[in-house]
């Protein structure tokens, strides 16, 4: 899909992936529209920070209402540009998400609760984002005939989403985030077959881990958990890296319904070896 004048949807655009993300689809000559749940007064510093090619719009991802006024609002913001160089909206990067630490206990039900907002925002969110950016491209285009479905031989547009390696290999360490997770790699395929005949790619990233709000404070377990399980680079990933594969994701027309992994190779396992502590202990509770 081309980047240059068309307009990208960046959701969790103030967060560590979401920013990255955004300011190098800007300097791609995007129009980007960065839509995350905190203030606009925090949001509005990392859009100014990306020039004027950069609109913050606070939303609630979970929220379907509150999405499709988000999409109006950054349509309506760069009307003028968007008509001047015949642009359009034309994808979205869908980076918003959550993992919430939680303490392993001997009940299991004491995690329903954090599965409960896990799912809301990382799967429900992920529908809801994919629905409303799905039909806004459409609507940019003439109705077909009738009670017809859109078909095109075209290329409309493009939805990235975030899932992650802990939604290939599910584990107990993200006992509740890990399924949040796969039902992601799950709706990228099956929204990429219904989108495919309206033009519109779905396509999915798994990093490992990257240093961002997500990730913060659990810098030194990872990087053990890396070196012991990852095959090459036993590493967390930098943030420009995982934007390489975005790119090529939005730029390469041919692949579709397809997750790509980030991770050097990690494969996520309980280690149960005799030394090891009892995994409940170890495990910073990802859950
Ligand atoms: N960081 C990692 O190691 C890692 C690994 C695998 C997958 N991922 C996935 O990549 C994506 C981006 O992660 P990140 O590292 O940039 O995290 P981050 O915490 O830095 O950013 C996430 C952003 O999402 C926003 N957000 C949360 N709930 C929202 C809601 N209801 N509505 C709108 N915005 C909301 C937050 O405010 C935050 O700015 C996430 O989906 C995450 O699950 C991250």
């Amino acid at each position: 899909m081309k980047l240059q004048n068309n307009l990208f949807v960046v959701t969790g655009g103030a967060g560590g992936i979401g920013k990255a993300v955004g300011s190098t689809l800007v300097v791609k000559g995007a129009l980007v529209a960065l839509f995350d749940i905190l203030p606009n007064d925090k949001g509005d510093v990392v859009a100014e920070a990306m020039g004027k090619q950069a609109v913050y719009v606070q939303v609630d991802i979970t929220d379907s209402d509150n999405v499709k006024e988000a999409i109006s609002k950054a349509l309506s913001h760069f009307k003028t540009e968007l008509d001047a160089k015949s642009g359009k909206l034309s994808g979205c990067v869908h980076c918003a998400g959550i993992a919430i630490k939680q303490e392993w206990t001997n009940n299991m039900v004491d995690s329903i609760p954090n599965f409960e907002k896990m799912l809301k925002v990382n799967t429900i969110g992920t529908f809801v984002i994919n629905a409303h950016i799905a039909d806004a491209i459409n609507a940019q285009y003439p109705k077909p005939e009738g009670d017809r479905f859109f078909v095109t031989d075209d290329e409309r547009g493009i939805i990235v989403n975030f899932a992650s390696v802990a939604g290939h290999d599910l584990y107990a360490r993200c006992l509740s985030y890990g399924p949040t997770k796969a039902a992601v790699l799950g709706m990228t395929r099956s929204f990429a077959d219904y989108l495919g005949p309206s033009g519109i790619r779905v396509c999915s990233v798994s990093p490992s881990i990257v240093i961002s709000g997500l990730t913060a404070g659990f810098s030194g377990y990872f990087q053990d958990d890396l070196t012991a399980h990852a095959a090459f680079p036993r590493k967390p990933v930098p943030a420009e890296k995982i934007v390489d594969t975005v790119l090529l994701l939005i730029e390469q027309e041919w692949i579709n319904g397809e997750d790509i992994r980030v991770d050097g190779g990690w494969r996520l396992v309980t280690d149960r070896a005799k030394d090891r502590e009892d995994p409940r202990v170890l495990a910073p509770g990802l859950e």
